[in-house]
């Protein structure tokens, strides 16, 4: 029997209810990531040391559950925060942010002028489903202008091309979902591979690509949380999927996510 998951009862929500579940649904995700993809750490690159007086950008911020529970325990009081999101609905309470965080709703397309070299490392988490090529060119241009040079990027996302949703019969049509919304918004696939040579463009140097560990869904700790998140993003996708006419019915989504429970309770998929 599976867990409940946090969008498990989304439709017919009120607009605040679905903003609570989005919240948790953004949150359990984070932590998720934090532990298996960034190790644990705020900057994956060990290499990268912020001076006592750094500036960082945190872009595409969400809830943004590490300036109030990793910040203070990380980062040194004297480093200054800015975090950014087209949309403040989900920032914290400005009560439970650290004074050296800075809320603020702008879009990483287009940062205030007076930004220009101010950053010494810049980060950004899971914008994939929303840019376009042209967009992350636009993106990438942008931290180049905000950061000082010397400073440093990290960006992480999902390789939608190593992504196994299972060994089963379920993989193919799952993926056929994902990927039908994806060229409908016009998103790039395999952004992963794109972005060295994008960085590269728009005047970074020494751009690697590294992949998190692989984990088996609904096996063991991580694997029951890789499943939730995993379902989480699945069930999230749903009204898109059926706003862009790619299915005909909620019950022809609903019965594809029945079957890709059951072959996670065999072991059958990989994150
Ligand atoms: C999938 S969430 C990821 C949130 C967070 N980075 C994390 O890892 O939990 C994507 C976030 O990007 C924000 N977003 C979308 N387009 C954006 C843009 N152009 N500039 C800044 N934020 C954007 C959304 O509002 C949403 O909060």
């Amino acid at each position: 029997m599976l867990p409940p998951t946090e969008h498990s009862s989304l439709h017919g929500c009120p607009q605040q209810d679905r903003d609570k579940l989005e919240h948790s649904r953004l949150t359990r995700q984070f932590w998720f990531f934090h532990k298996n993809l960034n190790q644990g750490r705020l900057i994956y690159d060990e290499r990268v040391v912020l001076a006592p007086d750094g500036v960082v950008l945190e872009s595409a911020a969400g809830t943004d559950p590490h300036t109030r529970y990793l910040v203070p325990r990380t980062i040194p009081p004297s480093v200054t925060i800015n975090a950014i999101d087209i949309s403040t609905t989900l920032f914290p309470d400005p009560s439970s942010t650290p004074p050296n965080v800075h809320f603020s709703q702008n879009s990483i397309l287009k940062v205030p002028d007076s930004w220009t070299s101010r950053f010494d490392f810049a980060s950004q988490k899971l914008l994939a489903g929303y840019l376009t090529t042209s967009q992350w060119r636009l993106v990438i241009s942008e931290f180049h202008r905000v950061l000082k040079p010397g400073g440093h990027i990290q960006l992480c996302e999902i390789d939608w091309n190593s992504w196994k949703m299972s060994k089963g019969p379920s993989d193919e049509p799952s993926r056929a979902y994902v990927e039908a919304l994806m060229l409908k918004r016009n998103l790039p696939e395999d952004i992963l591979m794109l972005l060295p040579s994008l960085l590269e463009e728009c005047g970074f140097e020494d751009a690697k690509v590294e992949f998190g560990r692989s984990i088996t869904i609904g096996i063991g700790e991580d694997g029951i949380e890789a499943l939730r998140v995993s379902l989480n993003g699945l069930l999230r996708m749903k009204h898109g999927i059926q706003v862009a006419g790619i299915i005909q019915s909620e019950e022809e989504y609903d019965s594809l996510i029945s079957s890709l429970q059951e072959e996670w309770d065999q072991g059958w998929g990989l994150i």
